[in-house]
């Protein structure tokens, strides 16, 4: 199949469309300045193929996105243990909701919210030095430097009203091991990260293959028993409160982030990152799912 010329007919068809519907986050400052006529795409295929369109190169905040790199590293070092705090259920509630976690006992529904990435910041605080960590995993992943915003992870604490709230709050039923402070700092850095399409899909392209790091050679990331996992786990919890609308309509495992990104995996085949500013009403990238729409269209790949 000839991917760059599929990738080159979205760009032209969404180009068109861009500015015209959604709104790009506006909580801070430094993602509120992001224009909304933006629109990448970029694939890899298992074997290694490459191919993107539009501003495919360009960095961008990953936000949500983080959340499903933190998970790949807390199963890497605690494999079942981490389901003892963290469960594997759609909340179908938004990202940010606390509603759940009263009657749960201070146990989030899945990783994807954003109670689940707290959690799962804990524990990676708790395993080492979990800042360097994610930017160590993600630079061997993407095969380049990968970095934080400072700007954008200082923004993100200072609005955090929300994930401030939710961290205490599970602190307050014992599910925290550590103290808010160095586990929100994680969790806002992390939320912090600026990649490219390019770089995404290069760098989630082992949940393509079975767990196999995407640079021949190196060790793998995760066993193949994780890499089914996390991928079911994306298709029902990866877009939060439009997952069951995602896998209806796009039947791909997602995991999307308020910067506009998304990253898509079609099993055994390859790995796709789409990013478009423009939020539709559940967060998700409104361009960015128009055009996983488009490809699953053209090229007939779906897990069903
Ligand atoms: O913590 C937050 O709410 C944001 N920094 C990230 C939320 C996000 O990307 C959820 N997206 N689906």
């Amino acid at each position: 199949m000839d991917f760059q010329a599929v990738l080159d007919e979205i760009d032209a068809k969404i180009r068109p469309m861009l500015g015209h519907g959604g709104k790009v986050a506006s909580y801070i400052p430094a993602l509120a300045r992001v224009p909304a006529e933006r629109f990448g795409i970029a694939l890899r295929t298992c074997d290694g193929v490459e191919a993107c369109a539009g501003d495919a190169g360009e960095r961008f905040s990953i936000q949500s996105v983080s959340k499903l790199f933190t998970l790949t590293l807390a199963m890497q070092h605690l494999g079942e243990r981490l389901w003892e705090r963290i469960g594997r259920e759609p909340s179908g509630n938004p990202f940010n909701s606390l509603v759940q976690l009263e009657s749960e006992q201070g146990k989030p529904r899945n990783p994807f919210i954003n109670a689940g990435a707290i959690a799962v910041a804990d524990r990676l605080v708790s395993l080492g030095d979990a800042k360097a960590d994610i930017l160590a995993l993600m630079t061997s992943l993407a095969g380049e430097a990968i970095a934080f915003d400072e700007e954008v992870a200082a923004s993100e604490a200072e609005t955090g009203y929300r994930n401030i709230a939710l961290a205490n709050f599970m602190k307050s039923f014992g599910k925290l091991d550590n103290d808010v402070d160095p586990v929100l700092d994680m969790y806002f850095h992390q939320c912090a990260i600026r990649m490219s399409c390019v770089q995404l899909a290069c760098a989630a392209s082992f949940l393509c293959r079975d767990g196999a790091h995407p640079v021949e050679g190196q060790s793998a990331v995760t066993t193949e028993r994780q890499t089914r996992r996390i991928n079911a786990l994306m298709l029902t919890c990866g877009t939060d409160d439009a997952a069951g609308d995602v896998a209806f309509s796009i039947g791909l495992p997602c995991k999307s982030g308020v910067g506009g990104g998304i990253v898509a995996v079609v099993p055994d085949r390859l790995t796709l990152a789409v990013w478009s500013p423009a939020l539709d009403t559940t967060g998700n990238s409104l361009m960015g799912m128009k055009a996983l729409e488009m490809f699953v269209g053209k090229t007939g790949l779906s897990v069903f």
